[in-house]
């Protein structure tokens, strides 16, 4: 192993490709932090019941198991994954069912898990299917919120960062399906851009 501290160990390397760079937004740290309050947050509102986690794939994956672990008492979670329509860092609000759950959620206390909320009209759509299937309650947590981006009339009851209109990757986020693994949020740049701001770079 390296004792050389200039040298990055390989997790901290993003694997981004030529024009691309990212810069981090929220480290680790702040997320982990910010996810104990979160989960005594939720644990306020519903100190006995028992709490099903739902998490949107696959960007949620990293929220959903670092905040299952901040949440005492009785947790379950399923997953479901849904598509937006459209590519790269725009989508068109078209969105269709690709994973349903696994088991019943009514009568229970949902707690959907969300990477982030940007246009909404993935959780609008999401919030009616949920609906439809009778839970006790249902409230949504989300990591990341672009408030300014919003198009649907939808809001989170949980909220770990309100963040500016930038594309952002890593903690489960992807570009591409790229940068899931970078342990901090990160804003991606392109172009020249990229090579203007400090952060990781090839
Ligand atoms: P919405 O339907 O516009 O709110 O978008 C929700 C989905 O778009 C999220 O669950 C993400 O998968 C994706 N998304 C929106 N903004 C970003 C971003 O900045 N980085 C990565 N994915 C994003």
């Amino acid at each position: 192993m390296s004792t050389n501290p200039k040298k990055r160990s390989s997790r901290a390397r993003p694997g981004h490709r030529p024009g691309e760079s990212v810069r981090v937004l929220i480290s680790n740290a702040r997320v982990k932090q910010r996810l104990r309050q979160l989960g005594e947050e939720i644990r306020r509102d519903f100190p006995t019941e028992p709490l099903h986690l739902i998490g949107v794939l696959k960007g949620s994956v990293f929220f959903l198991a670092d905040l299952a672990r901040e949440l005492g008492g009785e947790v379950s979670f399923d997953f479901l994954s849904v598509s937006s329509y459209g590519s790269g860092t725009d989508s068109t609000g078209e969105v269709k069912l690709i994973k349903d759950l696994d088991v019943s959620i009514e009568g229970r206390t949902v707690i959907v898990v969300e990477d982030i909320l940007d246009t909404g009209l993935t959780l609008k759509y999401l919030l009616r299917f949920f609906e439809e299937k009778k839970p006790k309650h249902l409230r949504v947590v989300v990591l990341l919120d672009k408030v300014e981006r919003r198009i649907a009339d939808v809001h989170a009851d949980y909220t770990g960062f309100p963040i500016p209109n930038e594309f952002v990757v890593g903690y489960g986020l992807d570009y591409d399906e790229r940068y899931r693994n970078l342990p901090d949020v990160c804003v991606l740049q392109f172009g020249s851009r990229a090579k203007s701001k400090s952060g990781y770079r090839a």
